[in-house]
């Protein structure tokens, strides 16, 4: 019967396809960020040299099954694996399995965790062993341009000035913003409206309103901008074979700024932990 549709909030979008959520779904996005990040505070000790990434996984796999919650990524178009982890020049995606992490290696562990239909998806860069001094300054202007991003995400900025604020912030230091990743829209879905790119124009895009859940995930290159995918048709690499860090929140937009789901509950974020 057409009178039986629901009109909750959940039903709303704005016209650019963005959905408003209202404050039991930032609850539901707060516990689900909130195992995500618990997850990858646990990962810290487990980075070091001669482990494996396929261990790491291992744990990350055993963690979210203990929470009682679900893997995004397992079963994600075809991925196996509780994580993505991309070390050095990997861009993203990177799969974990044999690979032996060695000392100076820097590498991104990135999961996505459903809890109670959530989907809570942050990323954090940690170091193998002793931190190269030019993947620290990387990875330091990678950290500072999501940080400058999610300052820019605020009612009534476009998303044309968050990835302003990323763009100009990174290329001041002489690196550059990968644009064939982005961000993303997600909530009860993975992946919605909008893409959220890490470069633009001020004032350009959609508006951001209160009530808008995405992630700010920027990607950045020692050297240039451009990707490829190897033939495992996920991994991300430089093309130029040069070092790349990211860093992932997901936020929502509320009436005087943002809320950031993710945050490390042990302050474990940054890498100098
Ligand atoms: N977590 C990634 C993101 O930030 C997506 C990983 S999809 C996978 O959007 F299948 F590769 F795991
Ligand atoms: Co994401
Ligand atoms: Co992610």
């Amino acid at each position: 019967m057409e009178h039986s549709v629901k009109h909750e909030s959940r039903a709303r979008l704005t016209k650019d396809g963005i959905r408003i959520y209202n404050d039991a779904d930032f609850a539901g996005m707060r516990a689900a960020g909130k195992l995500a990040a618990e997850i990858l505070d646990a990962m810290a000790p487990l980075v070091f040299p001669g482990q494996t990434t396929g261990e790491i996984d291992r744990v990350i796999t055993e963690m979210v099954d203990d929470a009682g919650a679900k893997s995004a990524t397992i079963g994600y178009k075809g991925y196996k694996h509780a994580s993505c982890i991309s070390v050095n020049h990997v861009v993203c995606h990177g799969i974990p399995g044999d690979k032996v992490l060695k000392d100076g290696d820097i590498l991104n562990i990135d999961v996505t965790v459903i809890v109670d239909g959530w989907f809570g998806d942050t990323s954090r860069m940690y170091v193998a062993g002793k931190l190269p001094r030019k993947a620290e300054r990387l990875i330091q202007v990678t950290h500072d341009a999501l940080m400058l991003g999610i300052e820019a995400a605020k009612p009534g900025n476009t998303f044309g000035d968050i990835g302003h604020a990323i763009q100009g912030f990174v290329e001041s230091h002489r690196m550059s913003v990968v644009r064939d990743f982005c961000g993303h829209g997600l909530g009860r879905v993975f992946h919605a409206p909008p893409n959220v790119l890490h470069y633009g124009r001020p004032g350009t895009g959609a508006v951001l309103q209160p009530g808008m859940i995405f992630t700010i995930e920027p990607m950045v290159n020692l050297g240039r901008p451009e990707t490829k995918t190897l033939a495992d048709d996920w991994t991300a690499v430089t093309r130029d074979k040069s070092l790349s860090a990211q860093f992932e929140h997901s936020v929502g937009v509320t009436e005087s700024g943002v809320e950031i789901f993710t945050p490390s509950p042990t302050g474990k974020f940054h890498p100098t932990f």
